[in-house]
């Protein structure tokens, strides 16, 4: 048998309990600040074992170790993210693969970097890139809260304008309002394999892209849009959600084969 699991100082917790919006904190002692206007007093869980039930604030919360979507519900936001289900088909898309090295831009409030950062796990490589310093510093505390940050280099760049910088990859990815202007400069920086992957809200900026893609000379271009339908599920009355999101963005994407 394995020694059991216990929480340490220093650790982050998930703190999940039915109807309430997760928290993650980090575990200290004494009083810890949780969002704007929540204090935590979660002393009481050190050298306790993992997924304990703790009273907080009036409520059972069972305390866990967070989870990529616990991080990502509670990321302190910059730009507009992109949406789970589609940084998840991006990751397939774009062929990541624990130890890939991934260019991507623009971080942004750094959520596709973090599920990049996963996808590629501790031996793999992010280097990404924004043109606003106030975005890459709060996507790199965003991958610092994670304790993701040593899998990632940030840089302040234009890509559009000055390409990847130093460095080979094995994918590239793009969720900038203007992809078709960093596809030569992608084409140059990925590997022979390797793959590009693109995030647009618009069908015109979809057209730019993969117009310019077949130019390029990328190979196996492809375009799709995921809808996803939440259902609710009730003994003998399953059925559809009523509400759904009806856009979020299409995703695009090549590979270099020659
Ligand atoms: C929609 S946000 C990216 C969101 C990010 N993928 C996330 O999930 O948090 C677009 C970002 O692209 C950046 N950007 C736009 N054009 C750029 C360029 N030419 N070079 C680098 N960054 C650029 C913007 O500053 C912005 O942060």
């Amino acid at each position: 048998m394995g020694s059991e699991d216990r929480w340490q100082e220093g650790d982050p917790v998930s703190l999940v309990a039915a109807r309430e919006p997760v928290r993650v904190v980090r575990l200290a002692r004494g009083p810890v600040r949780v969002g704007d206007d929540t204090v935590l007093d979660l002393t009481d869980l050190i050298g306790r074992p993992v997924g304990g039930a703790i009273q907080v604030l009036g409520t059972a919360f069972h305390a866990v170790r967070p989870s990529l979507a616990d991080w990502l519900s509670t990321l302190r936001r910059g730009a507009q993210i992109v949406t789970v289900k589609d940084a998840m088909q991006i990751v397939r898309l774009a062929g990541v693969a624990p130890g890939g090295r991934v260019a991507e831009a623009g971080a942004g409030t750094g959520a596709l970097t973090l599920v990049l950062a996963s996808a590629v796990g501790p031996m793999g490589r992010i280097v990404s890139c924004d043109r606003r310093p106030d975005f890459l510093e709060n996507a790199r505390a965003n991958l610092a809260r994670a304790g993701w940050e040593d899998r990632v280099e940030f840089r302040l760049r234009d890509v559009a304008r000055d390409g990847w910088g130093e460095g080979t990859f094995s994918s590239v990815v793009l969720d900038l309002p203007e992809p078709w202007e960093v596809l030569a400069a992608s084409f140059t920086s990925v590997e022979v394999g390797g793959y590009v992957a693109t995030y647009t809200p618009t069908y015109n900026q979809l057209e730019r892209t993969v117009r310019r893609m077949r130019e390029l000379g990328w190979a196996d271009v492809t375009a799709v849009e995921l809808l996803e339908r939440g259902l609710h599920v009730g003994e003998g009355g399953t059925r559809p959600e009523f509400e759904m999101l009806g856009h979020t963005g299409f995703l695009a994407s090549a590979r270099r084969v020659g």
